[in-house]
């Protein structure tokens, strides 16, 4: 079985949900405490092994680039101060992997941007991470989870999570087939399924292992109404004819694209840092509401 080293973080979208912040800041450098959301998937990306990662820019990205750079004039500055702590900390960002960018020209959907990544990607298996899904699990990051569900059954593979009913319809959902433990069989993925019509109410969560036939299917796949080429209408022709798995991955997962999303992922990652957790706590139990 090839080995999985290769990601595509797709990062082209407008992220109007947090206008007026993201008029000239793209929305995956909003900061959780204090890294950018997009460190977090990137930094899971590595910790699960991946050695090579592709971001797929749109328009006023550039700022995303800069950040994994290095930073001569910061690093000096740190070096002369004598701040090691933060010199390690700019370091480490330019050093996690060998990162390279593709710039969306159009905004035609999940499937277009995946199909960005084709010549990245040649002709491996590899992994897709969305960057509103931030996913904590200090044991075993979720994506390395999936590397293994791959590496056993050696089919595309869903992260999914179970998610409240009145939820489920912001999603991909599966329609299940067999279950055993962590594997469900995908008979079906539905996008954005209405709430009457739930296949069940387990969510493909912004995190894929696909295999390179993929690209091939994005070139077949119709767009719909809007013009956009969805990844999961491509995920549909795999299940039906090779097999997809959806894996119920292990983590708590906060959904940043969202506004309540990332307010409690700013909380709960306050609370895990050693520094601020006790004045936070304090805080938090002193408001009156
Ligand atoms: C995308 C996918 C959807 C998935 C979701 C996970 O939707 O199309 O299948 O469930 O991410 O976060 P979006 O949230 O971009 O509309």
């Amino acid at each position: 079985m090839t080995k999985i080293r290769k990601a595509v973080i797709p990062a082209a979208g407008f992220g109007t949900r947090f206008l007026p912040a993201t008029k000239a800041i793209p929305k995956e450098m909003l900061p959780i405490v204090d890294t950018p959301t997009l460190q977090y998937v990137v930094e899971e990306a590595v910790k699960s092994g991946i050695t090579e990662i592709l971001i797929i820019l749109g328009k006023n990205k550039k700022c995303i680039e800069d950040h994994f750079d290095i930073s001569v004039e910061l690093e000096q500055l740190l070096m002369r101060t004598k701040k090691d702590e933060y010199l390690k900390q700019v370091r480490d960002i330019s050093n996690m992997a060998h990162i390279y960018y593709v710039r969306q020209k159009e905004m035609n959907g999940s499937g277009m941007a995946v199909l960005e990544a084709e010549a990245f990607v040649g002709n491996e298996p590899f992994a897709v991470l969305y960057g509103d899904d931030i996913i904590y699990n200090p044991q075993k990051p979720c994506l390395k989870q999936l590397i293994d569900a791959y590496d056993t059954t050696g089919k595309v593979i869903l992260g999914c999570q179970d998610v409240p009913k009145e939820e489920a319809s912001k999603y991909g959902i599966v329609k299940p087939g067999a279950t055993k433990g962590k594997y469900t069989e995908v008979i079906r993925l539905v996008e954005k399924p209405k709430i009457n019509e739930l296949p069940s109410t387990l969510a493909s969560i912004g995190r894929y292992i696909l295999t390179p036939d993929v690209f091939d299917i994005l070139k077949r796949t119709p767009a719909m109404a809007n013009g956009e080429v969805c990844l999961t209408d491509a995920i549909q022709t795999i299940a039906e004819s090779t097999g997809v798995y959806a894996y119920t991955f292990e983590g708590r997962r906060y959904d940043v694209g969202d506004k309540l999303g990332y307010i409690q992922a700013t909380i709960e990652y306050g609370l895990r840092d050693e520094k601020l957790k006790d004045g936070l706590k304090q805080y938090l139990k002193g408001l009156q509401l």
